[in-house]
C-alpha cells in the first residue's frame, strides 16, 4: 500500500484482512513522507514499512522509477493507493494497469483533485462521498469500482463532511479489495467488471 499521511484507510484495510473480511494480506507499506503516521500503523501490525522520499529525487520520472522498483520487490498482486499524495506518471500507471486502485474523496467524476469537501460545500451539493477506482494515467479518472454516498448537512464544515466521508471510505475500500482478491473484479478493455458485468456507478 502507498500512503502519505495518517493512514486511517490503511488501518481499515489491515483490520479487514485480519478479521477475514478481505482474503488478502498487506505485504508492505511505502510512504513518500517520512513522518506519515500510517508508517507506525504498519509497524504496529508487523508489516514492512518503508520511506521513499520524493525530495531525494531529481524529478518525477526518477522517483516513479525507483518507487516501481521498490514496489516490485514485494511482488504485490495489487497496489493500493490510500492517501498517497503524489501524482504518478504514465509509465508507473501503465506498469500496474488493472492491478492498482485508488480512493478519492468525492463522487467522481465530480471534484477530481484537491479540497473536494470544501468544493462540494461551496457548490451547495446535498450529497457527497468517495470513489474507489482503477488507476489510469489520467488523474482521478480511472474506471469506477464502487462509490459511497453521504448526505451533506446544513451545518457541515469541510471537517465534519470529511469525517462522514471517511466512514464510507472504510467500508468501500475493503469491499473493492475483497472483490479483487476473490477474482471477481477485473479491468478489461478499459472497463471495470464485477462478476463479468460492467460496473456502472
Ligand atoms: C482519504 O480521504 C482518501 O480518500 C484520500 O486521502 C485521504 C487519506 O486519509 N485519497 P488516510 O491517510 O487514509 O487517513
Amino acid at each position: 500500500m502507498l500512503i502519505s499521511g495518517s493512514g486511517t484507510n490503511l488501518q481499515a484495510i489491515i483490520d479487514a484482512c485480519h478479521n477475514d473480511a478481505v482474503p488478502a494480506q498487506v505485504v508492505a507499506v511505502i510512504s513518500n513522507q517520512p513522518q506519515a503516521y500510517g508508517l507506525n500503523r504498519a509497524r504496529a501490525a508487523s508489516i514492512p514499512a518503508q520511506v521513499l522520499d520524493h525530495r531525494d529525487f531529481a524529478g518525477r520520472a526518477a522517483f516513479d522509477a525507483e518507487l516501481q522498483n521498490l514496489v516490485d520487490t514485494f511482488v504485490p498482486d495489487l497496489v493500493v493507493l490510500a492517501g498517497f499524495m503524489r501524482i504518478l506518471g504514465e509509465n508507473f500507471a501503465t506498469h500496474y494497469t488493472g492491478r492498482m486502485l485508488n480512493i478519492h474523496p468525492s463522487l467522481l467524476p465530480d471534484y477530481p483533485g484537491l479540497d473536494t469537501h470544501a468544493r462540494a460545500l461551496a457548490d451547495g451539493k446535498d450529497q457527497h462521498g468517495a470513489t474507489v477506482h482503477f488507476v489510469t494515467p489520467e488523474l482521478d479518472a480511472g474506471p469506477i469500482i464502487i462509490q459511497g454516498r453521504v448526505p451533506v448537512l446544513a451545518n457541515d464544515t469541510a471537517e465534519t463532511l470529511a469525517q462522514r466521508v471517511h466512514e464510507v471510505e472504510y467500508r468501500i475500500y475493503p469491499q473493492a479489495i475483497a472483490w479483487f482478491a476473490h477474482g471477481r473484479l477485473v479491468l478489461q478493455h478499459g472497463q471495470a467488471r464485477l462478476d463479468g458485468r460492467p460496473i456502472t456507478p
